[in-house]
């Protein structure tokens, strides 16, 4: 089935829950949407995963629409999400249209996330207007990284939880279809998730979510730099790799790769000729 913002509504209603994974190049998403998948992000922790930067905030337009593309090409039945990043959307109203437009048109994602509530729902309005489907993004919101002084989980005393539960009614006011909430405590999640109609997307947000995502590098143990607390790993992928990686390395140094299975023949009487 070709899951679309009107379908992740739908399965809200019918109480399904939806699996999100981030992606960021051919192969993987084709590997993640091969395995039924409801919905992908090209999420700006391409920085992070893919570009090694300590934080998303030098992410550029033209890496979503590059990495955007990349993961569309490989992505059939997936809804397909791509990050607005740091300043394409804050700047105004008009770069907000102009830029999610550019993830539509230019990476043919199916519809842009960016992050914050009250601050930015003039640009969430006029780009739902303009027939993008947005999704939110509130709670330890990355892009805010300086303001909060680091990775720090949101809306643990009482006046930022309140203003996080009016953030995401603002949101949905505003017309996105989905929320993505992001390290808060799994209470403020339930919360939220059982007043908004949109399905909320939680990572570190706990169990009462209507749907999930993770980091895939996170989530098969592939990115070394750090391992938050909310990612189980589901594989040793960085040890696989490392070993296959360690293997190749002897076997060529030691003449075993390659062998005669992995060379090419060639005709002996045409070989006889060379000598
Ligand atoms: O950039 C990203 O990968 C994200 C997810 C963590 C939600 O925004």
């Amino acid at each position: 089935m070709k899951n679309t913002s009107s379908t992740f509504v739908a399965a809200k209603q019918k109480g399904e829950k939806l699996a999100m994974l981030t992606a960021y190049d051919y192969s993987t998403a084709k590997i993640i949407d091969n395995s039924g998948i409801d919905g992908i992000l090209v999420g700006d922790s391409l920085g992070m995963v893919c570009l090694g930067y300590k934080d998303t905030l030098s992410v550029t337009m033209e890496d979503m629409i590059h990495h955007t593309k990349a993961v569309a090409r490989g992505t059939n039945n997936a809804l397909l999400v791509s990050d607005m990043p740091f300043m394409s959307y804050q700047t105004s109203v008009y770069d907000a249209i102009k830029n999610a437009g550019r993830l539509i048109q230019e990476g043919n994602a199916e519809a842009v996330k960016l992050e914050g509530g009250a601050s930015v729902q003039e640009q969430i309005k006029a780009i739902v207007k303009a027939q993008i489907p947005v999704m939110g993004h509130i709670g330890l919101t990355p892009q805010s990284v300086n303001i909060f002084g680091g990775f720090k989980v949101q809306g643990k005393a009482d006046e930022d939880a309140k203003k996080i539960i009016e953030d995401a009614k603002i949101l949905e006011d505003s017309g996105v279809f989905s929320i993505v909430l992001e390290g808060i405590p799994s209470k403020l999640a339930e919360i939220i998730t059982n007043s908004v109609s949109i399905p909320t997307i939680g990572i570190g947000a706990g169990k009462y979510c209507d749907g999930q995502i993770l980091v895939y590098q996170d989530m098969i143990s592939m990115f070394p730099d750090f391992k938050p607390k909310f990612v189980k790993s589901y594989a040793d992928v960085g040890d696989s790799m490392a070993s296959a990686f360690k293997t190749y390395i002897h076997e060529v140094k030691n003449s075993v790769f390659p062998d005669d299975e992995h060379s090419f023949k060639m005709n002996d009487k045409v070989l006889s000729k060379l000598y």
